[in-house]
């Protein structure tokens, strides 16, 4: 069957894992990515956090499926001339590169444009234009910067960072959507562009709602659904809500069955108001159906630390299956308190492609997480991330170089 991205060939002159996030996507769409790496070394993550010695890491291989592997030295004269080539072949450059490194190379906007009108080159960078566009930014920077961490934690601890890469996976994300818009109007204008997803900006979207909050609170003083709101120790700021839901209908994490042995023994709670009365005869507390105290969401939101405290005497009698099972038969919403170990081994992920267990020369099997889009006519088969340099030789011959020419290259260290 044929691919979304059939046709589409990427120079992917990406590393760490914001911008090989985005050419991943890209190449489960079935793009031709072909990432460009240093000689000798590489994406520096096939030796970070390794688990098996000399083998790449699943840093590395989670990263970079279905992608070819060429080696080339970017500051060698010859080296640039086979870039040059890839660049004339290409439909899209994709970097993340610290600010400045891609001019330094000799490869700028309007040098590339030169080289092929129709490029379009995509960059991640920590910041857009400002007062720090010139830093190198990782994952927790971005965290910090694009107003994630000072929204996340408890009220009377610091801010957090989140398990989640939203400042780097995020932005892939939010830079693959910019390229294939970019192609879709390349299309009718005939010209490439460039794309820049800034990681701050990247996370700042992710925390859209968080803005939102912080005009409310201006306005009134007070956000009811959060945590502070009956002791009313708002400051000037959107404050940490804990685990509270950040919509309109109240939320928490509550203790299961277990809890004192098992550290994810819980569950997501949310005290949807439809469901209110079911939730009252599920706990054993019928009246508060009736109750003008609590009847109405109004009338709960100064009392809901209370109520959750009662729901939770219920769940700790439960584990966290069984309360779904009974919770989901009265349509509450709720959701497990997953471990990665449960994650990995739950058989709808691995049966819908979104956990798949992958074949490697060097490694053996592993687990990886899938596309988690699906397109109906455009599956995605996931490969195995390629060796250092597996298709040097192959990209070259279809730029037009001859075995003696890859072998000169070679000598000369430019490959
Ligand atoms: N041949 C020769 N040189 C190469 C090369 C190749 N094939 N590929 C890369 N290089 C060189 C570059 O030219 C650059 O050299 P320069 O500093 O002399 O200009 C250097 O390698 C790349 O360096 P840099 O991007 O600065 O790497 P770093 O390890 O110092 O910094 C980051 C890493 C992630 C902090 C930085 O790249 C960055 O801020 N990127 C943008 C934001 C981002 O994506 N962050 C998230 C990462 S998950």
């Amino acid at each position: 069957m044929s691919k979304a991205l059939d046709g589409v060939r990427i120079l992917d002159f990406t590393h760490v894992q914001s911008g090989p996030t985005c050419t991943q996507l890209l190449a489960w769409f079935g793009a031709d990515v072909i990432k460009v790496e240093r000689a000798g070394a590489g994406d520096i993550t096939r030796e970070q956090l390794r688990d098996i010695p000399d083998v790449d890491s699943l840093y590395f291989t989670m990263l970079n499926h279905n992608k070819r592997s060429v080696t080339i030295d970017t500051k060698n004269p010859e080296g640039k001339q086979v870039l040059e080539a890839l660049i004339q072949k290409c439909d899209v450059l994709v970097e993340n590169f610290a600010p400045g490194a891609l001019d330094r190379m000799g490869f700028t906007w309007e040098r590339i444009q030169e080289l092929n009108p129709r490029m379009i080159v995509a960059s991640v960078k920590g910041f857009g234009p400002g007062p720090y566009e010139d830093c190198k930014v990782y994952e927790n920077v971005a965290q910090c910067a694009g107003g994630a961490a000072s929204t996340t934690g408890f009220d009377d601890g610091p801010p957090v960072v989140t398990g989640a890469q939203i400042g780097d996976s995020g932005t892939g994300l939010h830079l693959a959507l910019g390229i294939v818009t970019a192609l879709y109007q390349r299309m009718q204008t005939g010209r490439g562009q460039r794309v820049l997803a800034a990681m701050q900006d990247g996370v700042l979207n992710l925390c859209r709602v968080k803005l939102r909050d912080q005009q409310r609170l201006e306005r009134t003083g007070t956000m009811k659904e959060y945590p502070q709101y009956p002791n009313g120790m708002f400051g000037e700021a959107v404050p940490r809500a804990g685990n509270a839901s950040g919509g309109g209908q109240p939320g928490w994490i509550l203790k299961c069955k277990g809890w004192e042995t098992d550290p994810n023994a819980y569950i997501y709670f949310i005290t949807q108001a439809p469901v209110w009365a079911k939730i009252c005869n599920v706990i054993g507390r019928e009246e508060w159906a009736t109750d003008p105290a609590y009847a109405t969401p109004a009338a709960r939101l100064p009392h809901l630390k209370d109520i959750f405290a009662e729901i939770e005497r219920w769940t700790t009698t439960k584990t966290k299956f069984e309360a779904m099972q009974i919770l989901n038969k009265y349509d509450i919403p709720c959701g497990p308190i997953l471990s990665m170990k449960e994650i990995a081994e739950e058989p709808s992920l691995r049966k819908t492609g979104t956990i798949v267990e992958v074949d490697h020369p060097t490694r053996g099997k592993y687990l990886t997480v899938g596309n988690p889009i699906k397109l109906s006519d455009s599956p995605t088969e996931v490969k195995r991330s390629p060796l250092l340099g597996e298709h040097t030789d192959e990209v070259m011959a279809e730029l037009g170089y001859s075995p003696e020419q890859i072998s000169a290259l070679r000598t000369a260290g430019a490959i």
